[in-house]
């Protein structure tokens, strides 16, 4: 276990601000955190635990204790002809996990490469991109109560999830802390090559191997997204807004090329990139912060810039959204 004291967090999160935590604590085993949970240090001050910090802007210094999993494992707990069901550490770095799965011919997670992040907060955020969600494959959460240090583990369906939702995120928000994360990835598997040009994309392969769709979505996310070694930020900003299909309805006639995904009878996922674009953000600046020129989802560190100057481009953008669409667009990145 390493304990620091008045740490850099710059390297910690992604939008790479020059912010500093009071404590910082990385723990490499379960045992680890469960006694690091009795100390002083944690039971009499804030807590916050992060992953690969590809979701959080951090407002000011962090004056409490910042705490991380290394716990990095990647275990077979049973295999059978079809299936492996793997055990993985919280700290396991994302596209590690991605990688390795392909490496093996397992299929599940390959349109969920290079997603920033760690396996912990994927079970967490239920990570999603070009048609898959994170909780196809999860099927069970590993965690320990912070407040008793008790060992719990939770099926898919007791962590109720949804687009970007999970009881991690609401009822139970900092109450648990994901150890492992027990995924089951296929031996013979179904490709999901609905979303998106990601079929068209891959015409250019002769044929459709876990492989080739993990260069694809590499690609595609290397030509609309910011290289996290070079500039920051935490990927989507905002969520995708769910709207009532009779508000739809009515956008539709005055903007008939509006993009959507039906969610259900009554709803409707409009994307929150293509908003923004339209109201005429596309590379537009406010301070050091600026609107990713390729994607409008997504909101960059250009040179310098503070949390505020983040947190009102982001505030001007959902007025914009709000007055030209009136509809709601929330972040998904936490503001610490
Ligand atoms: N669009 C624009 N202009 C933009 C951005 C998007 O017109 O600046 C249009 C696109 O042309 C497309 C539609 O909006 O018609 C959707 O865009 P895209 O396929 O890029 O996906 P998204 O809905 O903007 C979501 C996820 C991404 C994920 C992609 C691919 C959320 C909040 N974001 O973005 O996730 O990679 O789908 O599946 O759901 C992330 O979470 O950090 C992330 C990048």
């Amino acid at each position: 276990m390493t304990i620091r004291e008045n740490y850099s967090l710059q390297a910690h999160h992604t939008f790479h601000l020059p912010v500093s935590a009071r404590w910082y604590v990385e723990y490499g085993s379960t045992e680890e955190l469960k006694n690091l949970l009795q100390t002083d240090l944690v039971k009499q001050h804030p807590l916050l635990h992060i992953g690969g910090g590809s979701n959080l802007l951090f407002t000011k210094d962090y004056e409490g204790v910042v705490l991380h999993s290394a716990i990095r494992h990647i275990e077979i707990l049973e295999e059978d002809e079809d299936s492996v069901q793997l055990s993985v550490g919280a700290g396991v770095v994302w596209d590690d996990f991605v990688s390795h799965c392909v490496e093996n011919n397992w299929g599940g997670v390959e349109n969920l490469s290079l997603i920033p992040g760690e396996a912990g907060a994927s079970a967490v955020q239920n990570i999603g991109a070009y048609g898959v969600e994170v909780k196809d494959v999860i099927e069970r959460v590993n965690v320990v109560e912070v407040s008793t240090g008790q060992e719990y583990q939770f099926t898919r369906a007791e962590c109720r999830y949804g687009y970007r939702e999970s009881i991690f995120k609401k009822e139970w928000k900092g109450r648990f802390i994901v150890t492992s994360v027990v995924y089951r990835v296929q031996k013979n598997p179904v490709f999901n090559l609905t979303y998106g040009h990601l079929e068209e994309a891959l015409s250019g392969y002769g044929e459709i191997t876990l492989k080739n769709i993990r260069e694809t979505v590499i690609a595609m996310r290397n030509s609309k997204l910011p290289d996290p070694d070079k500039t920051g930020s935490a990927g989507s900003f905002f969520m995708n807004p769910v709207i009532a299909r009779s508000q739809y309805d009515r956008l539709k006639e005055k903007y008939p090329d509006m993009p959507h995904y039906p969610v259900d009878g009554e709803q409707v996922k409009v994307p929150a990139g293509w908003l923004i674009d339209r109201c005429g953000w596309k590379g537009r600046e406010h301070g050091g912060a600026a609107v990713h020129d390729k994607q409008c989802l997504v909101l960059v560190n250009k040179r310098q810039a503070t949390a505020k100057d983040i947190m009102e481009l982001a505030e001007m953008i959902q007025n914009s959204v709000k007055e030209t669409y009136d509809i709601a667009i929330v972040p998904e990145v936490n503001f610490i």
